[in-house]
């Protein structure tokens, strides 16, 4: 068993992680990207709320945009007095750049800078986030979107981006405890200030008769966001960052479409002709429709067709071979021991309510804690998901997509996502060739879940 990495070994190893940054074609060529971390203020609908964490000053964290198979450098600084790390949810990049502390790479302190270097194999919407003391700093605000735009235009006349996310907040605008034990061991801590960009109900200018491209990224730590569209000509195009293979129904509100804790989805929708049209986009909660922000068309038509976008290229990835698969089941449950996890420099909690295989996950910094599942690299597999809870658990898989293959209670569209929503005791089997070698951590988004316990990962080799 390797054990977790130790300062020292994080230093001899962050050395061969730039040169394996440099062994992809001109990546020292290459400009990096500045991040630096900080504290920082907010005004979101009345008096500054102190606290936050960004990237910028007064303002949430930038929408970053690579280019498929375009190497890109980016340098991340803490400027917090915690320790961090920087994860890219959903981007398939070697084992060494995927910012899980301890797993792959050792805590960055206050000050200190990690290079993080990879080339976007596939092109799509995907996001990133801190992945130490990861409830607190995305409950605060570091959570922003991470756009891998496709090598040649799809024909939109208009791409939004809405980072969907709540904040908790009291009367005064200031942040109220981002972690309850109740909330945590039930469906999780929701938050009071339902934003979208940090703006609530904010208003876009889009261009009348226009093809729009929407990309909804839910970053928050615990919502199931049931979106709303309006009856508009338009289609789900991409799922979880990658093209649909198999149609996603138009959400409506009598069938509200489901995206849960870290999932993305993309839409196609056609703006109508009229100029000063309000397009709301919504979501429901029970029999509630919320606003997460709406579209005005302006400007004469533009006339345009849903017909005349290109479709989005597939992305290069290998299909699981069904028949040969090996099944290996994989119980996620409540905790038979209260013990809480000991995290190192990634913080710590009192609590564990939450396991994979019955075992809740001791923390990042613990030694000697085996894989989830080994998987031989090259092979395929099927991993069945089973809830044995009657809560909703978003299970997110790094380094590698795989295709939902059956449910024991729904259809399920076979569309590649890394994050898959699991229903009240829902069963899901779903396939996968272990093609990226390395320790993917594996865990529910559901932040308070993943910290207390429902978190582990595979090993591939
Ligand atoms: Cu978006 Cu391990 O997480
Ligand atoms: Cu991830
Ligand atoms: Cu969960």
């Amino acid at each position: 068993m390797r054990s977790p990495i130790s300062r020292r070994n994080f230093l001899l190893g962050s050395g061969a992680a730039i040169v394996a940054g440099g062994l992809h074609l001109g990546t020292e060529a290459v400009e990096p990207l500045q991040m630096r971390s900080r504290v920082t203020s907010y005004a979101f609908d009345g008096p500054d709320t102190r606290g936050l964490v960004s990237l910028s000053d007064n303002a949430p964290p930038p929408l970053v945009r690579l280019r498929q198979g375009e190497p890109a450098v980016i340098d991340l600084t803490n400027g917090l007095d915690d320790y961090t790390t920087m994860h890219w949810h959903g981007i398939r990049l070697a084992n060494e750049m995927d910012g899980v502390p301890y797993l792959t790479q050792f805590p960055i302190g206050k000050d200190e800078t990690f290079r993080y270097a990879f080339t976007p194999p596939d092109a799509g919407t995907y996001w990133y986030h801190p992945h130490c003391m990861t409830m607190r700093q995305m409950a605060h605000g570091l959570t922003g979107i991470l756009i891998v735009e496709e090598p040649r235009d799809i024909g939109f006349d208009e791409d939004l981006a809405l980072n969907l996310k709540d904040f908790r907040l009291d009367d005064e605008g200031q942040l109220l405890p981002f972690f309850t034990p109740r909330g945590a061991a039930r469906g999780g801590t929701l938050g009071n200030t339902r934003t979208t960009n940090w703006k609530i109900d904010p208003r876009y200018d889009v261009p009348a008769g226009g093809l729009l491209r929407l990309r909804f990224v839910a970053t928050d730590t615990t919502r199931v966001y049931k979106l709303v569209l309006p009856d508009l000509p338009g289609k789900v195009i991409a799922w979880d960052g990658h093209p649909v293979n198999e149609p996603v129904p138009w959400p409506t509100e009598e069938r509200p479409l489901w995206v849960g804790p870290g999932q993305r989805v993309d839409i196609a929708l056609r703006m109508p002709d009229d100029e000063g049209v309000d397009v709301p986009l919504s979501h429901s909660i029970g029999r509630r429709r919320l606003a997460l922000a709406r579209l005005r068309s302006v400007g004469k038509s533009m006339n345009r067709d849903l017909a005349e976008l290109r479709p989005l290229p597939a992305n290069p990835l290998a299909q699981p071979k069904l028949a040969a698969a090996e099944v290996r089941e994989l119980v996620f449950g409540w905790s038979p021991d209260g013990n809480g996890q000991r995290n190192g420099l990634c913080g710590s909690n009192a609590y564990s309510f939450w396991s994979i295989d019955r075992k809740p996950w001791p923390g990042d910094a613990v030694e000697n804690v085996g894989p989830v599942a080994e998987l031989e690299l090259g092979k395929s597999y099927i991993l069945r998901l089973r809830n044995e809870s009657p809560n909703l658990h978003p299970i997110h898989l790094h380094g590698l997509a795989f295709l939902p293959v059956r449910s024991n209670q729904r259809p399920l569209p076979r569309n590649w996502t890394d994050t898959i929503l699991l229903m009240r005791n829902e069963i899901v089997d779903i396939a996968l060739v272990a093609d990226n070698p390395g320790d993917w951590a594996f865990h529910c988004h559901v932040i308070e879940h993943q910290k207390t316990g429902l978190s582990g990962y595979l090993r591939v080799s």
